[in-house]
């Protein structure tokens, strides 16, 4: 039999540079990466091979935030928890900064307050108010939020809307409940300005609408979270949902694994 007197290798090497030939497949990502974000949803992981050098620009930026301030990227939620003692040491009173309050016991973090000050500017150069309703809550605190909503709804429905003490993002200092909490400041103004705008000053929304299933909570269109604006780019960019970005973070870190 004749032998051909191309290796294979070749003729696809050749084949390849053809005009209108099929694209190489993406380069393989780091394997760090790629076990990170394995389980997650196929579309993230579409994203990131589409752009693999801003991802990986991105975590890199964000993983120095991250161990530099493990508190501002901590993953909290209804399987996570918080120590019960857990406070911030760097609380710093609303009532310093020119915002609309609608109690004067609110408190954040230094660095979550100073964004949120650059935020509430650009929203009043824009004619807007943002009220500024909730934010640091102790697990003390937030036991008896969750409580007062057992007793008005009984447990299912609060666990849909409250987390129970040690699971509430409000323990991290860096979150801001805005305006009247509940779904109608989605259509106010205030609303409408910070969907568009809060992530170019490292808010993050973090119970969007119809993401139940993955955040366990009902849609909250006024609770933001002060994630940093390289994380909140990230976010958007290409994890989509805080959640998952916060579940890719913290395998990384766990594993101490570094591409
Ligand atoms: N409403 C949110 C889930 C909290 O209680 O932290
Ligand atoms: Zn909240």
């Amino acid at each position: 039999m004749r032998r051909f007197p191309f290796p294979a290798a070749y003729l696809l090497f050749l084949a390849a540079c053809m005009p209108g030939a099929p694209k190489a497949p993406p380069p393989d990502l780091p394997s760090p990466y790629r076990a990170a974000l394995e389980g997650l949803p196929p579309d993230i992981l579409s994203r990131v091979q589409a752009a693999p050098e801003r991802f990986d620009a991105l975590v890199r930026a964000v993983r120095a935030v991250f161990a530099a301030d493990p508190g501002l990227l901590a993953r909290v939620d209804k399987e996570k928890a918080l120590p019960p003692d857990y406070e911030p040491g760097d609380l710093v009173s609303l009532t310093e900064y020119p915002f609309a309050l609608s109690r004067r016991d609110l408190r954040l973090r230094r660095a979550a307050a100073e964004a949120a000050r650059e935020m509430d500017a650009a929203a009043k150069a824009e004619g807007l108010t943002l009220v500024f309703s909730s934010a640091y809550r102790s697990y003390g605190y937030q036991a008896e939020v969750y409580e007062r909503h057992v007793r008005e709804m009984g447990q299912d429905a609060a666990d849909r809307v409250s987390a129970r003490p040690g699971h509430s993002q409000h323990q991290l200092g860096t979150v801001v409940d805005f305006g009247s909490i509940d779904n109608t400041f989605a259509e106010s103004k205030a609303g409408l300005w910070m969907a568009a705008h809060s992530r170019r000053f490292g808010f993050s929304l973090s119970y969007p609408r119809g993401a139940e299933s993955v955040t366990g909570y009902d849609w909250e269109s006024w609770h933001f979270r002060y994630v940093g604006r390289e994380a909140a780019d990230l976010e958007a960019e290409f994890f989509g949902l805080q959640h998952w970005m916060l579940v890719f973070l913290e395998r990384l870190s766990e594993k101490g694994r570094k591409p």
